[in-house]
């Protein structure tokens, strides 16, 4: 029982307030041996309350280098499956088994060994937002941090095959100069960012700088100051200059901007139909405090892989952390 009365293994009757979930999901990190990790595209509630806030790279790290029983992870299903295959010691925890991602649901592991198939030369570069099967079909993963490092590594006769996000694949190709043979997958979210919006809103505030996320199309990435991945764009708004930005990826992240460079304003770019929030991430956002809550007094629902499966996809991730080299530099 706490303070409150309230048995913190029992499940609650009916909804609890926030203040309360927050102290009983601190109470049960504790008692669980846990720590939360979470993607800047959570809650701001969620990213308040975890260890460890970061972008794909940098919570791949966190989970490999975690001292933990219990990894609650609160950011989509791939993420938490790299958290597995790189600690399997630890139990991993995900909120939501449902939090998918757009790209990963674009290449499913069959259609990726025919496609593989085709090209029985070339080398498979994967992003990170894919199936645990498909990394273990690839020759190296990549994120939006670290994909131009790797690339420029890759012997210049070699023909890459990328997928699943073709707007980052075509991004890669515009900043390496080396050609690619694109998946054509999407990210429902960066992909729906207006462009038309965009131009008024520079028109609008003609002093604001653009920061846009790679998984954006063309049209965008063009508009932008500064093209990279969240906690690149972190990094921006924080040693910029300027005190006003236009962001075109998942408003989450203002949360953070906001705590690490207050004073300065942000504005999120909206979403192609208007008012729509379709900027927002629906498989990111499936998790909150009350469901973290649930599986943090559950132990479920749990994260699990095969060990033969866990192996094949540990390869090219641990590729990846070597070829990625030393954490964090200003330009990643
Ligand atoms: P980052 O690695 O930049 O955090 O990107 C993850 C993601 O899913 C972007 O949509
Ligand atoms: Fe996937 Fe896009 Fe959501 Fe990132 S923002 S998890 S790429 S659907």
């Amino acid at each position: 029982m706490n303070a409150m009365g309230v048995s913190l293994l029992t499940p609650p009757a009916g909804p609890l307030d926030r203040e309360l979930l927050v102290e009983v999901i601190l109470r049960l990190k504790r008692e669980r041996k846990a720590i939360i990790l979470a993607h800047y595209y959570q809650d701001a509630e969620i990213q308040d309350i975890a260890d460890f806030v970061g972008d794909s790279l940098e919570l791949a790290r966190a989970a490999q280098r975690a001292d933990a029983k219990v990894i609650a992870f609160c950011g989509v299903r791939f993420m938490a499956e790299v958290a597995k295959i790189l600690n399997p010691a630890a139990e991993v925890l995900i909120p939501d088994l449902e939090a998918g991602c757009s790209l990963e649901e674009s290449c499913p592991p069959d259609a990726f060994t025919r496609w593989r198939a085709s090209y029985p030369d070339a080398v498979a570069v994967t992003y990170i937002n894919c199936s645990a099967a498909v990394k273990a079909l690839s020759d190296v993963i990549v994120t939006s941090s670290s994909a131009e490092r790797i690339l420029r590594q890759i012997p210049a006769d070699k023909t890459i095959l990328f997928a699943p996000d073709r707007h980052l694949g075509a991004y890669l190709v515009r900043t390496t100069g080396r050609p690619m043979v694109l998946w054509p997958g999407t990210c429902i979210v960066h992909e729906q960012f207006s462009h038309k919006a965009l131009v008024e809103l520079k028109l609008d505030h003609p002093d604001a700088l653009v920061a846009a996320h790679p998984e954006c199309p063309e049209a965008i990435l063009a508009e932008a100051d500064h093209v990279g991945s969240t906690s690149s764009i972190l990094r921006f708004v924080q040693e910029s200059k300027a005190g006003e930005f236009l962001i075109a990826t998942e408003p989450g992240i203002i949360h953070q901007m906001e705590k690490l460079a207050p004073g300065k304003r942000f504005i999120g770019v909206p979403g192609a139909s208007g008012e729509c929030s379709c900027n927002v991430c629906p498989y990111m956002r499936r998790n909150t405090l009350a469901n973290l809550y649930a599986c943090l007094r559950d132990e479920a629902p749990r994260l699990e892989l095969s060990e033969e499966l866990r192996l094949a996809a540990l390869r090219p991730l641990q590729r990846m952390l070597e070829m990625a080299g030393a954490p964090v530099s200003a330009g990643d």
